[in-house]
């Protein structure tokens, strides 16, 4: 069987967040169950084309704009997994300093980003008749790919035996743009519609997905669940339970060859389940760098996060004080929305012993802090699957995080069960429960033999992608059978 992996980010040549770390390990560990697997995405200028090998594969593509078109010229280079990564260049669209927002918002012109993206990329394998089973989809910025597949480009034989997948990383993200982008789609109005791509006046990339893909997945059993809900459904509650016979929750997996603190090259010294005394160190070294005093029993609980909405640091601007007064200290990597950002920075102004913060994006410094910290705090208002907290307990570092969808699925209250907790969890979206967790937590980490008990419990967790993986091949086996019998 062979897939094409379509995502606007893919480790490790662009990332914001858990979507290209997910879309970089899927391809390896598919090869691992027999499924072979190229990737493509966007050629933003960011990308650093000499270290990854990145060159011309010698094709350019004509994409239809409304009444113009844009060309599209494809780069490619080979995956460490024996696949091929291909990458469509455009430097109007993604010569650009971020990959879809600045500080001030998002890219104006981000419909026309990714309709041409979607549309180049169907352009690309037509020129070099390549022929795959499955296309597989991720997020808003490929949400138009099922849908040409079953319109616009319906006819083509290349097409005639090739499946959509359609996953979900993210429902609070649905790429929505004004009805007057609708010609640039290459649609027609008839597809303006509540049962195709309207949604609320607006059109609606991920809504394309979700109507039109043979299968959709999302990235937790519980998410699954939780999106045909309207607390979590973001108004797409009812198409999602409409599809609830192709809607699978297929929970992410860690790549543990980068993420372990027995090899992690990023921590001072390595340790494991059976000698954790590497861990001390790592804390020390995250206290230094943090410029924060040497104090072993004073917990120190890790955050390393986008700064948005959905991962809930709004409960803790309202216990911000309560936490302050208590023997804990907060350490803080992460950029995203100002207000969150100067909410940490005001913390560390206030009591510097207690709260440090870092405003910027650090792949050595999230290593250290998973490696050096005691807990690691997720709040989350909503969380697709979160993978931070499975990187914490692997690391030993106990997660906090709220009781919603991949969080629920990973991490068991110490308190609820006794003997297999592996972290602390609270139900309700609210400061106070959020607050409790907390000190259960600390008081926790004073119990030093217990405490060890929950970290190596917490450590020898696995989620690694073997059983994922089986469980995509199945779902690619079904579109395909659907795609079939249709
Ligand atoms: P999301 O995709 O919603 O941001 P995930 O938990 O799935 O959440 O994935 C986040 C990923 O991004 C993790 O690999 C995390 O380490 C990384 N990350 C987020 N913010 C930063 C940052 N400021 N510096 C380094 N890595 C970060
Ligand atoms: C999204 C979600 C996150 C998930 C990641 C990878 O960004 O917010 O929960 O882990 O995608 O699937």
């Amino acid at each position: 069987m062979k897939v094409l992996i379509v995502s606007s980010e893919i480790v490790p040549y662009a990332k914001t967040g858990g979507l290209a770390d997910v879309t970089g390990t899927l391809p390896k560990v598919l090869k691992g169950v027999g499924v072979e697997a190229d990737c493509i995405m966007p050629k933003y200028s960011l990308i650093d084309d000499g270290k990854f090998g990145i060159k011309p594969a010698g094709v350019k593509v004509k994409v239809p704009l409304g009444h113009r078109e844009e060309e599209g010229e494809i780069y490619e280079t080979e995956g460490e997994w024996g696949g091929k990564v291909y990458f469509v260049k455009n430097d109007r669209y993604y010569d650009r300093e971020y990959l879809y927002a600045t500080k001030d918002g998002d890219y104006v012109d981000n419909a026309e980003r990714f309709i041409f993206f979607a549309r180049a990329v169907l352009e690309f394998l037509l020129k070099t008749e390549s022929k795959y089973d499955i296309i597989h989809c991720n997020d808003w910025q490929t949400g138009l790919i099922p849908v040409y597949i079953k319109t616009l480009y319906s006819g083509h034989p290349l097409f005639s035996e090739t499946a959509t997948v359609f996953t979900v990383h993210n429902l609070g993200y649905q790429g929505l743009f004004w009805s007057h982008d609708m010609p640039l789609t290459g649609l027609g109005w008839e597809m303006f519609t509540p049962k195709a791509l309207e949604f609320y006046g607006k059109i609606n990339f991920l809504k394309g997905g979700l109507v039109f893909s043979d299968v959709i997945t999302t990235v937790s059993e519980k998410y699954a669940q939780e999106i045909q809900t309207e607390e979590f459904g973001f108004g797409l509650e009812g198409v999602l339970f409409e599809r609830r016979e192709d809607l699978y929750g297929i929970l992410n997996g860690v790549d543990y060859e980068v993420w372990n603190p027995e090899i992690d090259p990023h921590l001072v010294k390595n340790y494991s389940l059976s000698d954790l005394e590497g861990k001390k160190e790592c804390k020390k070294d995250l206290l230094s760098r943090y410029d924060l005093p040497q104090d072993e029993d004073t917990p120190v609980i890790g955050v390393v996060s986008r700064l948005v909405a959905q991962k809930g640091f709004d409960l803790l601007h309202e216990i911000g004080e309560k936490l302050a007064a208590l023997d804990v200290r907060f350490v803080v990597l992460g950029t995203g929305e100002r207000k969150y950002e100067e909410f940490f920075l005001e913390m560390e102004r206030k009591y510097p012993e207690k709260f440090r913060a870092r405003i910027t994006y650090d792949e050595v410094l999230a290593h250290k802090i998973e490696g050096g910290a005691d807990m690691f705090l997720m709040p989350s208002r909503y969380e697709p699957c979160g993978l931070n907290q499975i990187y914490s307990l692997r690391y030993g570092t106990i997660p906090i995080v709220r009781n919603t969808g991949g969080l629920a699925d990973t991490v068991v209250d110490v308190d609820s069960d006794r003997d297999r907790g592996t972290g602390f969890t609270f139900d309700r979206y609210d400061p106070g429960e959020l607050f409790d967790a907390i000190v259960r937590a600390i008081s926790w980490y004073h119990k030093k033999d217990e405490w060890e008990k929950i970290v190596k419990r917490a450590m020898s967790q696995d989620f690694s992608w073997d059983r994922s993986a089986r469980k995509y091949r199945e779902v690619y086996e079904k579109a395909l059978s659907k795609k079939r019998w249709s």
